[in-house]
């Protein structure tokens, strides 16, 4: 056990939804790093498991779930099968979403996107996750602080951040509830995207002069999941490098 465990109890497990890439990847990696066990989901075969072959070697207990989580059968499938694997789930990181680029319906998009993130934590609240439980949701400094081009993309976020607020007013008797919002993030989906003008423009308005790390963002997730923020709820919590206040 590392000596920034963040108050968590070896064996405790998380469930990380789209953690065949990026964010969720470095969560992942970070939670077994500290002792968690690991229920790692994904639409995409090959990225869980390369993620699954990172987490390995740290030692924890994985478990893998393909699944697409804006599909009903496939969450509640994949919770109980997690169950069996690693008992139960004290902690959700609900991260899966598409890129923002991506051309969606707007009405779908919002399905997807905030129906999915109250799919996993319905599915989960209703195991029992237990005593400490928290669920912390990827959202954007899109969606509360900023405007994106693509009009699905800030209302879907705002609307996970609204959904968070809501958990945490109603359902604080059962587990915390926060949203942890990425500013411009080095994953694999802005790939390039730094050194093209508008990246080169944005890194110049951010006061930390470059784009966040996947593992910037993880640790923020674990330290609002772990015992340690035991009396944080409600929160919405940019990991953004103070772009969002320079603004
Ligand atoms: N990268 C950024 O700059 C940035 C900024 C703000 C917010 N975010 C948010 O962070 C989260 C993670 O993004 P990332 O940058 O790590 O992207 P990524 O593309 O590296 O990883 C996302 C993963 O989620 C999976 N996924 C997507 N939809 C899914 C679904 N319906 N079911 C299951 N898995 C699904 C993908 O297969 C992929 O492996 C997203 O919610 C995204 O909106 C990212």
């Amino acid at each position: 056990m590392s000596n920034r465990d963040l108050g968590f109890s070896p064996g405790e497990a998380v469930l990380i939804t789209g953690a065949g890439s990026g964010i969720g990847r470095a969560t992942a990696l970070h939670a077994a790093e500290i002792g968690l066990s690991v229920s790692l989901w994904d639409l995409n075969p090959a990225g869980l498991e390369e993620t699954a072959a990172l987490v390995r070697p740290h030692g924890t207990a994985v478990h893998t779930w393909v699944a697409d989580v804006s599909e009903d059968d496939a969450v509640t499938a994949g919770l109980a099968d997690a169950r069996q694997a690693l008992g139960g789930i004290r902690y959700l990181h609900n991260n899966a979403g598409p890129a923002s680029s991506s051309d969606l319906p707007f009405d779908r998009a919002l399905e997807i996107c905030v129906g999915s993130v109250r799919r996993v934590t319905e599915a989960w609240a209703s195991t029992g996750p237990g005593e400490g439980a928290a669920m912390v949701a990827t959202t954007s400094i899109a969606g509360n602080l900023l405007g994106t081009d693509n009009a699905w993309y800030s209302a879907s976020k705002a609307a996970i951040m609204g959904y968070v607020r809501h958990l945490a007013s109603y359902r604080a008797g059962e587990f915390r509830s926060n949203g942890v919002a990425p500013g411009m993030t080095d994953t694999p989906r802005l790939a390039g995207f730094a050194a093209s003008e508008t990246g080169r423009r944005v890194l110049q308005r951010i006061p930390l002069k470059r784009m966040a790390t996947p593992d910037d963002i993880a640790w923020a997730t674990l330290f609002l999941l772990s015992p340690l923020a035991g009396y944080i709820n409600g929160v919405y919590l940019p990991v953004d490098g103070g772009w969002t206040v320079t603004q």
